[in-house]
């Protein structure tokens, strides 16, 4: 069986939901990439929002699982100001040399999706083999299952493994 890490980063728990409904069934590992400064409030909203504008880097903690050691990763994050978010720019640049197959997956407000797997594909030096955009509506209505059943047969399919359909199913 190939092996998937599931690497994301998520302020407010959109993209975190979207990341534990893709391991749930497939047996992915999961990491979270985490803040060393607070984004809360105002300010952080603000700083959040211009670094990811200015493609700046964010301080992040030390993670804890080697890309090297899976077939593919798959990297979440949310869309910040029609950009990458600065915490997973940071992982890439930190950790890219070591990614073999990539999918990317983003949870916006409503825009900005297409151009973040952009920004994502150059850092990396790869097109990914899957993408997946979650709007907050969808994660609101819990509507976003197929969507995400979609991206999972992607990836067993470029694995070679068995498709999602044989998986039980994602929830919602
Ligand atoms: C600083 C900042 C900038 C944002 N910019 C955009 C944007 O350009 N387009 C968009 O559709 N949503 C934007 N959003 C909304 C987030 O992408 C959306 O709420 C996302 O689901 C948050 O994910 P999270 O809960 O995993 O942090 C922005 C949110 C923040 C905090």
């Amino acid at each position: 069986m190939q092996r998937i890490l599931v690497a994301y980063y998520s302020q407010t728990g959109h993209t975190r939901q979207i990341a534990e409904a893709i391991t749930a069934d497939c047996g992915a590992d999961i990491e979270q990439i985490e803040d060393v400064n607070s984004r809360a409030g105002m300010l952080g909203y603000l700083r959040s929002g211009w670094q990811a504008f200015t493609k700046r880097a964010a301080h992040i903690r030390p993670v804890q699982a080697s890309p090297g050691q899976y077939d593919l990763i798959a990297i979440g994050t949310p869309v910040w100001m029609m950009n990458l978010s600065s915490p997973v720019r940071t992982y890439i640049a930190e950790q890219g040399t070591e990614f073999k197959k990539v999918a990317f997956f983003c949870t916006a407000g409503s825009a900005g999706g297409e151009g973040v797997f952009k920004q994502m594909a150059d850092l990396c030096g790869k097109q990914p083999v899957a993408t997946l955009i979650v709007t907050e509506g969808e994660i609101k209505s819990g509507s976003f299952g197929e969507k995400v059943r979609a991206f999972q047969r992607s990836i067993d399919q470029e694995l070679g493994e068995p498709h999602a359909g044989t998986h039980a199913p994602a929830s919602p």
